[in-house]
């Protein structure tokens, strides 16, 4: 592979959506941010300089980062911040993964402006195992707030409330035709009439999983979480933040008569119908008799998909079932067999809003809890990757994560009573190489969400998953070890658990959280350590000599 180099500058830029211009943090004055594109080998190395007043890290969301933790970014996991004026060079290599991941901030809700995507190239030579694209095209969700996300959120964190709605749901930063003063920032996929389109779909945006189609399009599923699947056809799919979703777009063999919404609104939370929780693309066909007019014909009608129901959760557990590995002779899916340690997490919100007259249960100041295991993750005050590294555990974090919840689980189809929260920075120490399987069992305290789980430093396998409570005797019969789909994120589904395995082959410090931002905010979030091996090559390097400090 090849190095490539890219610097990000960190500034301050004035940005108008619907009609609010407001002064938000961006990478090199761009929203979205700038792509990564890079090969499958080669390093990456990214300069980020801090010009801002607020503290700043990068995560390479995905990125495996074989025996770089030093570059992952969390905040104060395995990185203290960039502060004002500081920077530091992120510094990785891509090791056996291709496809579309995406970077972000990961301090506070930055990422709410911090994001852009990561394109990763097959090997020079190697083809994809699909139909050659005639074009790829990256599609990024994000979310607009009208006014500066950092205010809402420490707001709406300190006062309780539910999760905080944007202002718009947005498509490469846009929020499209259907939004009070925004047609004109409509996202725009001009096409040619029978081809074939990669469309690389990221989810970036903070609180909510997506559905998205195409009016009158299928589109071909082929890979999720930079993991090849075997491809399938669908009009809908579904996608999590934290997630991402490779399909080919077939276009109309001929220049049909018509233009085509490419609309997404949430799954659960927010409005059900096209209304002003729907962000719209438009999908254009360029006419191929007078390439030189304009393709956006007015005279033509323009068609919309039919999205499934808000609370469509059939469809998201169908649309889920059908994700498997391509599990080849060349793209193997290297399940763990045999399994060295199990573990039983609950994943949910915690106590009821804290009443006036008590202290709050949520950590760092917050009035909600959200908790695994009923432990609601306290951020430390220095990053846990120095600490462990530099043997300075010791008033920062305690290796006694609990393997099994707090209060003892049943979930009876309604809120359990048991949902008491303690704060706390507890880790799971794993020596190298262990096989983990970990059921996470959602425990639904408010109402219907699925929480996306997203795990740093590895690619996981979903073995299982289902409704009600989890069976130890039953379930696990009915694991797929063969070709089960290996991704970075997951939907626990509401109500409902899912099983994941993975080796812990890296040694550092791995963060685990829901990718609602609202939901990490509350505390929904925990770190895995995990040791180095005995070779040389089984150890993690000692931190570069610009790793900021606290
Ligand atoms: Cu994309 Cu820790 O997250």
């Amino acid at each position: 592979g090849v190095t490539r180099h890219y610097k990000f500058d960190i500034v301050m830029t004035n940005v108008t959506r619907l009609c609010h211009t407001k002064s938000m943090v961006t990478v090199n004055g761009q929203f979205p941010g700038p792509k990564i594109i890079a090969r499958e080998g080669d390093r990456v190395v990214v300069k980020v300089v801090n010009h801002v007043q607020s503290n700043i890290t990068i995560h390479w969301h995905g990125i495996r980062q074989l025996r770089s933790g030093w570059a992952d970014g969390p905040a104060y996991i395995t990185q203290c911040p960039i502060q004002t004026g500081q920077s530091y060079v992120y510094n990785f290599t891509i090791v056996g993964q291709r496809g579309t991941l995406f970077w972000h901030a990961h301090i506070s809700w930055l990422r709410a402006t911090v994001y852009g995507p990561i394109i990763i190239l097959p090997k020079r030579g190697v083809p994809y195992p699909f139909t050659k694209p005639y074009k790829e095209v990256p599609i990024i969700f994000g979310e607009w707030w009208n006014v500066d996300t950092e205010a809402v959120i420490n707001q709406a964190l300190q006062t309780g409330g539910g999760p905080n709605v944007s202002d718009a749901y947005t498509l490469n930063g846009l929020p499209g035709p259907l939004y009070n003063c925004s047609a004109k920032d409509t996202f725009k996929l001009k096409v040619k009439p029978g081809k074939t389109y990669l469309l690389r779909m990221i989810n970036a945006a903070l609180n909510d999983e997506l559905f998205f189609g195409i009016a009158n399009h299928t589109l071909t599923v082929v890979d999720v979480d930079a993991v090849y699947v075997k491809p399938f056809d669908t009009k809908t799919l579904v996608i999590a933040p934290g997630q991402t979703t490779n399909v080919l777009l077939r276009t109309e063999p001929t220049y049909p008569s018509a233009n085509f919404f490419m609309p997404a609104r949430p799954y659960v939370t927010g409005q059900g119908t096209f209304d002003n929780s729907t962000v719209a693309g438009l999908l254009e066909y360029e006419n191929p008799s007078s390439p030189l007019s304009p393709s956006f014909n007015k005279n033509l009608p323009l068609f919309k998909p039919t999205l499934p129901p808000l609370r469509d959760t059939s469809f998201v557990t169908n649309f889920t079932n059908k994700l498997r590995s391509l599990a080849t002779a060349q793209f193997p899916a290297n399940v763990p067999r045999t399994v060295d340690r199990r573990f039983f997490f609950t994943v949910g919100l915690g106590s009821s809003p804290c009443p006036a007259n008590r202290t709050c249960q949520g950590p760092n100041g917050t009035k909600f809890a959200a908790a695994i295991n009923n432990v609601s993750f306290a951020v430390p005050t220095t990053a846990l990757l120095q600490a462990h590294f530099f043997g300075r555990s010791r008033g920062v974090y305690s290796p006694n994560f609990p393997i099994v919840p707090l209060s003892q689980f049943n979930y009876t189809g309604t809120a359990p009573s048991n949902t008491l929260v303690s704060n706390g920075t507890k880790v799971v120490v794993l020596p190298f190489n262990t096989s983990v399987e970990l059921v996470m069992q959602d425990t639904s305290v408010l109402g219907a969400e699925s929480h996306p789980l997203h795990l740093h430093g590895f690619n996981f396998f979903v073995v299982g998953q289902g409704f009600g409570n989890y069976d130890p005797v039953n379930d696990p019969a009915r694991f797929n070890l063969v070709d089960p789909v290996e991704r970075n994120t997951v939907g626990v589904p509401s109500g409902g658990w899912v099983a994941i395995r993975f080796q812990a082959d890296n040694p550092g410090v791995w963060f685990m959280h829901c990718h609602f931002e609202v939901h990490t905010s509350w505390g929904l979030k925990m770190a895995w350590l995990v040791l180095n091996g005995n070779r040389p090559d089984q150890k993690l390097p000692p931190p570069p000599s610009d790793l900021p400090k606290c």
